[in-house]
């Protein structure tokens, strides 16, 4: 067997891609990849835990019901962050505001982090990939102070570094940090990320499409016009149309695109006008993915990365994918 490479050795080697790298990020990257092996061990159990699965009773500021999972791994990534010195506050779907931390030690911290802690919470219960989204920033406010709004509303292009956790046939750890994207696929035998998908890149265009078909009548006329006439044609060239692929997890159906080829688009609605998906902590992050590899992210008409947050549950509609792909739908919105 070849040596493999483990994501903290992996995190080690990289620290000079940054000059005057204090570890702090590397720090940071090791913590949440220790918190995504909790919620992986609990993800991968769920079924037979009465306490584990199932709804927990509470609805948060997004008027969702929250399941156990979302509170477990929330809790599981708050803790880590509080307890590694590098974070002076977080901000996450399941906190009604963000939260900044006030203990001496974290104060010193340079980094915030804004994340999704379970995507696709909907899938929990019946087995399906589910994800925790995350991006970081380089705290705006002064140091030795507890973090600030404004540092959570920060253009995505100012991110340091963002990823993914897919716990999926596999548990995978896709993350950048401006530097290409590289991915690590949990060995549960050793319990160690190891690289198993070096430099990923996006293809230019795919033959898949994924959208909640049920929402074509409320949205866009445009978009209704882009899957009929492209995607649901065979086009010139082409065998067969392109395949429809929606499992309902953002973070699953982006990582199926980003190694595939393909799009995934949320438009805005007349039930959800600015879209459903949110810009800080699933959006952003995944943008930044995406542009790194090679593919592109949008709202339709303008750059995700570029949009100026106003509040921290801010909702998008989001076209992410092949580059090619997003270009040609983008063509089609009135
Ligand atoms: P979350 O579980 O974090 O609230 O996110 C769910 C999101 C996203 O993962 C998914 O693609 C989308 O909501 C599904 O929405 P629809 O059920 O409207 O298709
Ligand atoms: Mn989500
Ligand atoms: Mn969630």
């Amino acid at each position: 067997m070849a040596k493999l490479t483990t994501l903290h050795e992996f995190i080690m080697d990289r620290q000079g891609d940054f000059p005057y790298a204090t570890g702090e990020l590397s720090r940071l990257l090791s913590d949440i990849s220790v918190a995504s092996k909790v919620v992986s061990n609990d993800v991968r159990r769920a079924g037979l835990m009465d306490d584990i699965i199932g709804a927990q009773g509470n609805t948060n500021i997004q008027g969702e019901e929250q399941q156990k999972l979302d509170v477990i791994a929330d809790n599981a990534f708050i803790s880590v962050f509080k307890t590694g010195g590098e974070v002076c506050g977080i901000a996450s779907e399941e906190n009604d505001d963000f939260m900044p931390f006030e203990s001496e030690f974290s104060k010193g911290g340079k980094y915030v982090v804004l994340f999704d802690p379970l995507d696709g919470s909907s899938n929990i219960d019946v087995n399906v990939s589910i994800g925790t989204i995350f991006s970081i920033y380089r705290r705006v406010s002064e140091k030795g102070s507890p973090a600030t709004l404004a540092d959570m509303l920060q253009e995505g292009a100012k991110q340091i570094a963002a990823g993914y956790v897919l716990y999926g046939s596999s548990t995978m750890l896709v993350y950048t940090t401006g530097f290409g994207v590289n991915g690590f696929t949990l060995d549960p035998s050793i319990g160690e990320f190891c690289l198993s998908h070096p430099k990923m890149q996006m293809p230019t265009t795919g033959r898949m499409y994924a959208m909640n078909e049920g929402n074509i009548n409320i949205c866009d006329p445009g978009i209704k016009e882009y899957i009929e006439t492209y995607c649901q044609q065979i086009l010139e060239g082409a065998s067969k149309p392109y395949s429809g692929r929606y499992i309902g997890s953002l973070v699953a159906d982006f990582h199926r695109n980003l190694i595939k080829g393909g799009i995934y688009i949320y438009p805005s609605t007349t039930v959800d006008p600015d879209g459903r998906l949110r810009l800080l902590y699933e959006c952003n992050p995944l943008a930044f993915i995406a542009e790194q590899a090679g593919g592109l992210a949008t709202t339709g008409h303008d750059r995700v990365m570029d949009i100026v947050p106003k509040e921290l549950h801010e909702r998008i509609p989001f076209f992410i994918g092949s580059k090619e792909m997003v270009e040609q739908a983008m063509n089609f919105l009135k």
